[in-house]
């Protein structure tokens, strides 16, 4: 009944909040929009801001009939072409105002928006493993940890690229000794970093591992960086230089748009080097006017307006703002469930905290992703703490964890 009472609340709530209750005129469609509305404020397992700024967005698009407009990316945004139904100049600005936040230079960066953390991981396990080749004549070995998300796995499958899970400490950091003794010293090294692995939040630490790679200086080596969740909200933090390809020496790095930065469907970033860009294979399109490197020719261009229009309306400072209470909400989620002895771990630089599983109805409730590690008792599940989890939210959670 209590339960009951809550849920009517919160649907009453979010109503008045978002003030919409439009009907479709499709019944399915009208009872399947107020179920999601109801999730949305109990969503806490999995790391998407629910708290996109769109909405004017979708008023201006429409408004202009931009939704009757076929638009289309194909094509290199940081070349010129013929193809004019794109949105490729604001594409261009994106990557430009990343480009300093990721630690690259205006002069030697190349990148795209993506559709997806995912897709950026393929860019870069793919422009890696072209560039070994095309410098050493040998495909490489992609050394990832087992902490790591699975894509990167999945992609290797895809590339038919031959792989070494390498083992990771308890808290899921890549353990640079298993590296080191996993090492083929005589193929090239395609190494992927996890930046926020994905159930435990565990950082690889870069530099100890970049130390493994660099006492063999006669193996090529390609690094890049999975950052899809702590990409987004670490470079407006004091720990940008985490994700800085200057700080860290990586050749790519691979961010999801939906989730720090509350973009409303999948879609990321991908950026590298211009010298790694530069030796990836050729395929020239003549009505494209240019060497289309990237994996997809079609490529969605209201992505990149989205993320224009949010660098406009949010921006660095609203970022930066966002970033800092998510890492301070997430500090108090975890000082309050020491306080109730609930067992809970965090990594540092982690927005995610998790913990011994609770029961599967609050699991339920608040859309908890699942993990299971003897080493930290079993059963366990985690909570990434994003803009929308905040520390009232934190209190009515643990709250219900005290009485589960
Ligand atoms: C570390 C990491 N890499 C990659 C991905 C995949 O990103 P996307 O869902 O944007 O494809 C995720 C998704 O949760 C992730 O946590």
């Amino acid at each position: 009944m209590k339960r009951y009472i809550f849920g009517v609340l919160l649907a009453v709530t979010v109503l008045t909040l978002t003030g919409c209750t439009k009907s479709s005129g499709f019944d399915k469609l009208d009872q399947w929009t107020e179920s999601w509305k109801k999730g949305q404020q109990t969503y806490f397992g999995y790391p998407c801001n629910q708290q996109s700024a769109l909405h004017d967005f979708y008023e201006w698009y429409v408004g202009t009939g931009l939704d009757r407009v076929n638009l289309n990316n194909a094509g290199d945004p940081m070349t010129d072409h013929p193809w004019s139904m794109s949105t490729q100049a604001f594409e261009r600005e994106v990557i430009e105002f990343f480009t300093p936040l990721y630690g690259f230079d205006k002069d030697d960066v190349w990148g795209i928006v993506t559709y997806s953390g995912t897709d950026g991981n393929n860019h870069g396990i793919y422009f890696g493993a072209n560039d070994l080749m095309n410098r050493t004549g040998q495909l490489p070995i992609v050394y990832v940890s087992d902490e790591a998300h699975y894509s990167n796995m999945r992609l290797c499958d895809l590339q038919h690229l031959d792989v070494r899970l390498i083992k990771s400490d308890a808290m899921g950091r890549m353990i640079p000794e298993e590296l080191e003794a996993s090492l083929d010293t005589t193929r090239p090294a395609l190494i992927v970093y996890a930046m926020g692995s994905t159930f435990k939040g565990a950082i690889d630490d870069i530099e100890a591992l970049n130390a493994v790679l660099a006492k063999h200086p006669s193996m090529e080596t390609y690094r890049h960086v999975d950052a899809a969740l702590f990409g987004g909200y670490l470079p407006f933090t004091e720990h940008q230089r985490m994700v800085s390809s200057k700080e860290m020496h990586f050749e790519s790095i691979a961010i999801s748009g939906h989730k720090f930065f509350g973009i409303d469907s999948p879609s990321g970033l991908f950026l590298c080097t211009r010298k790694v860009y530069d030796n990836q294979n050729n395929f020239n399109v003549t009505y494209l006017n240019g060497n289309m490197k990237m994996i997809s020719c079609s490529r969605d261009a209201v992505q990149p307006l989205k993320f224009w229009w949010l660098i406009q309306k949010v921006g660095y400072d609203q970022w930066s703002k966002q970033a800092n209470q998510m890492l301070d909400c997430t500090a108090y989620l975890e000082q309050e469930l020491k306080k109730i002895g609930w067992p809970c771990w965090r990594n540092e630089y982690s927005n995610t905290v998790f913990f011994r599983r609770p029961s599967p109805e609050l699991c339920s409730l608040y859309n908890l992703a699942l993990g299971y590690d003897e080493a930290f008792g079993g059963e366990l599940a985690h909570l990434v703490v994003m803009q929308h989890v905040t520390k009232e939210k934190i209190d009515g959670f643990v709250k219900r964890l005290t009485n589960d």
